[in-house]
This record gives C-alpha cells, sequence and structure tokens, in this order.
C-alpha cells in the first residue's frame, strides 16, 4: 500500500506518542515536522534518528507532497494553525479542543467546507478497543436502552507541572483539557446531546504550584469544577463532572445504566479496557472480553482514518462535526450555570461508525 506523507506542526510533549504510534499505520508516514520555534523542531527530529527532516512551518506547509498535516500546538493555537494548514491546500487533524470558542472553530469548520477539505479533530482514543468494545455492546443490546449514566473526571490537575498555569488558563481547564475525551465518548456510545444545565465554580481565585525547587502564584482563569447533566437526544441523562477540584474519589470514568443492566467503560483518555458489564439477574460485574483491537496507544488513529476515508468517500470518525458539537456541550456548562438555566444545544453531529470487527493492526476500513 502506498503511505500518504502527512507533516507534524507542533513538536512539544505529546509529539513524541503520535510519532511513535504513526509507525504502525500502513497508510501513512510522517515526511516532516515543524515547530514555531526551529531549534525544538530540530531536537525532535534529532531524537527520532531524523526519519523525517525538520522544517519551518511555512517550508512544510509549500511541501506539495504533504498532503494531511497534524496540528500539535497549543490550545489557543489550534484554530489559527489549522486554517494555515487548510489555507495551503492540505487536510488537517488537530489536537483538541477544535478552537477555544465556537467562534474559532465555526471559522475552522467553514473554511473546510469551501476548500472542500476534510478537518479531523482529537481525541481519537473512542476509536481504542475499550471504547469500542462499549459501544458495540451497546449498540447490541447488552444493557438494553441507556436511560442516565455518570462520566468523571476528577483529580487536582496538573498544578505542580513546571507550565502548570497553561491548565489553569482560558482554553484548558478540566473542562476543555480532560472534557473531550469523555464527551467524545459518550457521544461515540449515545449519539448526539441535546441540552446541558450544569453549575461551575473555582476553589481559589489562585494555586501555588511549579516544580518544588521554584514554587510560584499562578492565576485560575477558568472555571475548576463543573457539574452538570446531559441530556442526549436518545433519552439518556449523563451526569458528568469534570474537577480539577477532588483530592480523592472512588467514582467509575464513565457508566452507562440501561433498561437491562449497567456497562462500566473504561477510561477515555486510554485505548484499553477494562469494559465491566452488570445484567439483570447476574450476581456480579463481569469483565467483557475486548471485540476490538488498537488497546495500547494509538493516537494518530484518527488521522490514519481520514487517509482511509478519503480513499472511499465515507465519512471519517474523528471529525470536525463531531468535535464541534463536543466542545459546544463542554463550552454549555458555564454558559447554563451563568444564565441559570437549561441550554439547548444548537450543533449536532452523526455518531461515528464503529470500526468493524477483525482490522489487523495497523488497518483500517475502506
Ligand atoms: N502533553 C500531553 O500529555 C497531552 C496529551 C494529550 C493531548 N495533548 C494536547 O496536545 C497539544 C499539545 O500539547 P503538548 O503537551 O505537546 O504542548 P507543548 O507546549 O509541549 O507543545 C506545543 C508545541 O507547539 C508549538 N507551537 C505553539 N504555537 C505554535 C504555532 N502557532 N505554530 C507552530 N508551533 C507552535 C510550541 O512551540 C510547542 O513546541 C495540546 O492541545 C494538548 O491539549 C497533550
Amino acid at each position: 500500500m502506498s503511505k500518504t506523507r502527512i507533516g507534524v506542526i507542533g513538536c512539544g510533549m505529546i509529539s513524541d506518542t503520535y510519532f511513535n504510534a504513526a509507525k504502525r499505520f500502513g497508510n501513512i508516514e510522517i515526511a516532516a515536522c515543524a515547530d514555531i520555534d526551529m531549534e525544538v523542531a530540530k531536537k525532535k527530529a534529532e531524537a527520532h534518528e531524523n526519519l523525517f527532516p525538520a522544517k519551518t512551518v511555512d517550508e512544510l506547509l509549500a511541501d506539495a507532497s504533504i498532503e494531511l498535516v497534524i496540528n500539535l500546538t497549543v490550545p489557543k493555537a489550534h484554530a489559527e494553525v489549522d486554517m494555515q494548514i487548510l489555507r495551503a491546500g492540505k487536510h488537517a487533524y488537530s489536537e483538541k479542543p477544535l478552537g477555544v470558542d465556537l467562534d474559532q472553530a465555526r471559522e475552522v469548520m467553514k473554511l473546510a467546507a469551501e476548500k472542500n477539505l476534510r478537518i479531523g479533530c482529537a481525541p481519537d482514543t473512542f476509536l481504542g478497543g475499550g471504547q469500542q468494545t462499549a459501544r458495540k455492546l451497546i449498540d447490541d443490546g447488552w444493557i438494553g436502552k441507556p436511560i442516565a449514566g455518570t462520566a468523571m473526571v476528577l483529580g487536582r490537575g496538573p498544578e505542580k507541572w513546571a507550565h502548570a498555569p497553561f491548565f489553569f488558563d482560558y482554553g484548558a481547564g478540566p473542562m476543555l483539557d480532560l472534557g473531550p475525551y469523555y464527551i467524545t465518548a459518550l457521544i461515540n456510545l449515545l449519539g448526539p446531546a441535546k441540552s446541558v444545565t450544569a453549575m461551575t465554580t473555582k476553589g481559589s481565585e489562585t494555586r501555588v504550584g511549579g516544580p518544588d525547587t521554584v514554587p510560584h502564584v499562578y492565576p485560575i482563569n477558568v472555571t475548576t469544577h463543573l457539574t452538570g447533566v446531559i441530556e442526549f437526544q436518545c433519552g439518556a441523562l449523563i451526569t458528568v463532572i469534570t474537577s480539577f477540584e477532588v483530592y480523592k474519589h472512588g467514582h467509575a470514568p464513565i457508566e452507562i445504566y440501561g433498561s437491562e443492566g449497567t456497562l462500566q467503560v473504561p477510561d477515555p483518555n486510554t485505548f484499553g479496557g477494562p469494559v465491566r458489564i452488570f445484567r439483570n439477574g447476574y450476581q456480579d460485574w463481569v469483565e467483557c472480553p475486548l471485540s476490538h483491537g488498537y488497546t495500547t496507544n494509538s493516537r494518530s488513529i484518527g488521522a490514519a482514518d481520514i487517509i482511509n476515508a478519503l480513499k472511499s468517500g465515507r465519512p471519517h470518525r474523528a471529525s470536525g462535526e463531531l468535535a464541534f458539537h463536543a466542545l459546544e456541550i463542554m463550552l454549555a456548562f458555564d454558559k447554563s450555570s451563568q444564565l441559570g438555566a437549561k441550554v439547548m444545544l444548537e450543533s449536532t453531529c452523526k455518531q461515528p461508525a464503529p470500526l468493524p470487527l477483525g482490522l489487523e493492526d495497523g488497518e483500517l476500513d475502506d
């Protein structure tokens, strides 16, 4: 199979995961990397044995052999870099979120449509074996009709990391940084949503963080505890909490309560299991064998899926439409809290097609 050449813009922390995982896909090859800081790009290429060259962003975008570019820049730059990629006539696959607000995301979607180019967006963890198994169990009726559920991602946040302030600034926080995994997983499991009713708060205006040797005070510019209910179009009511205010808890990442049983869905920030089910009449949970592959870190599978989708003309799964809907849901938490009212969602999306059974590792369907 001929491999489609793809570029990567943004050579920071997560890029190694992409460079390593991309090797397993038979349909893509990394052709070049770039960063706003050329030295960072050069070091990254060297760290990967110069399997691909480091280029400036302009050089990478001018390379006619590159068809798709993965955007691994910081959230505030996602929309602008996506637009640069699209203006250069290339398909774009961005890290999450699609934009830090709906206006930004709308502009990206509009340009992609005008240029007839594909726009994809992380997370693609919902294509992992854990989430795909959970999806199959729901689709096959193992818990009956989904009625309700919970999605919880609770912790203190990366408050001690050297670049901690980034995670407590606009465009991040527990909802926009971690929410995309959970909300996208829920859309994959249940389909699109209809409304959000929520309340949000923060525990303090500042935090002290950074490495122990140089602790510093930084401002908290986002809400850090968001709690609410998403009403899905299928009727299911899912209670969601995303928080950077919690030291310890005992909740499962996601549970779906159906008319015939309960499904425990694995952490959607990973590709694996476990998936556990309790059906009416069981004595205890049963751990389900995973029906699908891609159970280890496969970030970039969303981009590889675009390449196969382009060849056959089918929709790609980690789509801009999905990411836009997820973004509207996430932003609706603060909006609902500020309004003191239920927010009816304006966007929708198609539930992404499940991956077929029996794919070899590195393979995707046509
Ligand atoms: N680090 C993680 O564990 C992780 C996990 C999953 C997803 N992500 C997401 O991946 C993205 C990148 O995260 P990271 O941790 O690698 O960040 P990072 O800060 O380590 O790296 C970002 C890189 O992008 C470059 N950059 C910024 N603006 C640019 C621009 N306009 N043009 C070109 N390059 C630009 C920076 O110079 C930097 O090298 C974020 O959206 C983040 O949410 C990160």
